[in-house]
């Protein structure tokens, strides 16, 4: 079997974080999604608040200043994977050989210590959409991050009749992560009893655009051709029903936001609620 299979996790019982980093927090889990995907759990510091969406940054000491020998944090923004009510954090990462962080982060272990600025922020938050209907959380690659925590947010089923997960990944593969959150999201008892039916209001729309699958293509096409409106047999984008929150590329945001505008919503913020809001994934 190819050791890519299955994912790989380690897990271990939550530890108190010793404080041999500034704000350390101690690794709980690692899974080995794919060659190119991971996600981890940390301890959760316990004055951390913050709402299912937001991002904080997290990192590793950098390598010591040959000149010096001091060290530097090397911190980058990190999507929450994992919902605020949640006593650990989830975070799902790519690992790019060359890149500062990720070619070191990809390495950690249970037990290991992470950096993390206990300061959370961002836009795909509940506060920036106005009410609505429909929510579209549009996603590529380790985008889904942020939606992770939001499907697993009960105030998600609250404020909306349907909620539709959208994942665009190059390989099958490379959708396990998010395939496997729904099938928990949809099968965890303790969601279950808080939300009933209301769980059922979550599609999930995984699509591939290199590896053949069930459902192939750039969601930007599917969505420009009217396909997923066909497939998930729904109406067609309206800026009074319809929000959507748009987490990828820079590409696939910019792409995303105009098919957006033109079918009327605008992009709204946490001072300025409107009909969207948009951030980028992590990459590097
Ligand atoms: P494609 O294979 O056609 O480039 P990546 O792994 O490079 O982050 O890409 C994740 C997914 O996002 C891929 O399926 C990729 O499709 C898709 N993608 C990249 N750019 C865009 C874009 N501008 N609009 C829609 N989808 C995009």
């Amino acid at each position: 079997m190819n050791e890519m299979t299955a994912p790989v996790t380690q897990a271990a019982k939550t530890q108190a974080p010793s404080k041999t980093l500034p704000d350390a927090q101690t690794v709980t889990s690692v899974t080995h999604w794919t060659d190119r995907l991971f996600s981890f759990r940390v301890t959760r510091p316990a004055s951390l608040r913050f709402r299912s969406g937001e991002f904080v940054m997290i990192g590793l000491m950098g390598d010591p200043d040959p000149a010096t020998g001091r060290q530097k944090p090397l911190l980058r923004a990190y999507s929450i994977a994992s919902p605020a009510w949640d006593d650990e954090l989830e975070f799902y990462s790519i690992k790019v050989q060359d890149g500062p962080l990720t070619s070191k982060l990809q390495h950690i272990q249970q037990g290991d210590q992470i950096i993390l600025r206990p300061k959370p922020v961002g836009t795909l938050v509940h506060d920036a959409l106005l009410p609505g209907n429909r929510l579209w959380l549009f996603s590529t690659g380790t985008g889904i991050a942020p939606f992770a925590s939001l499907i697993r947010e009960p105030q998600t089923y609250e404020d909306y009749d349907q909620i539709i997960l959208t994942h665009t990944c190059r390989d099958v593969k490379e959708l396990d992560y998010g395939r496997e959150l729904v099938e928990k999201v949809r099968g965890d008892d303790l969601l279950r009893e808080l939300m009933g039916d209301a769980l059922d209001k979550l599609v999930y729309y995984p699509t591939t655009t290199r590896e053949p699958s069930a459902k192939m293509g750039r969601i930007t096409d599917l969505l420009r051709s009217g396909e997923i409106f066909a497939d998930l047999d729904a109406p067609p984008l309206d800026p009074k029903l319809d929000r959507a929150m748009v987490c990828g590329s820079i590409g696939l945001n910019t792409d995303i936001k105009e098919i957006l505008e033109a079918a009327g919503l605008r992009e709204g913020a946490n001072s300025a609620p409107a009909e969207y809001v948009v951030e980028k994934a992590f990459v590097g």
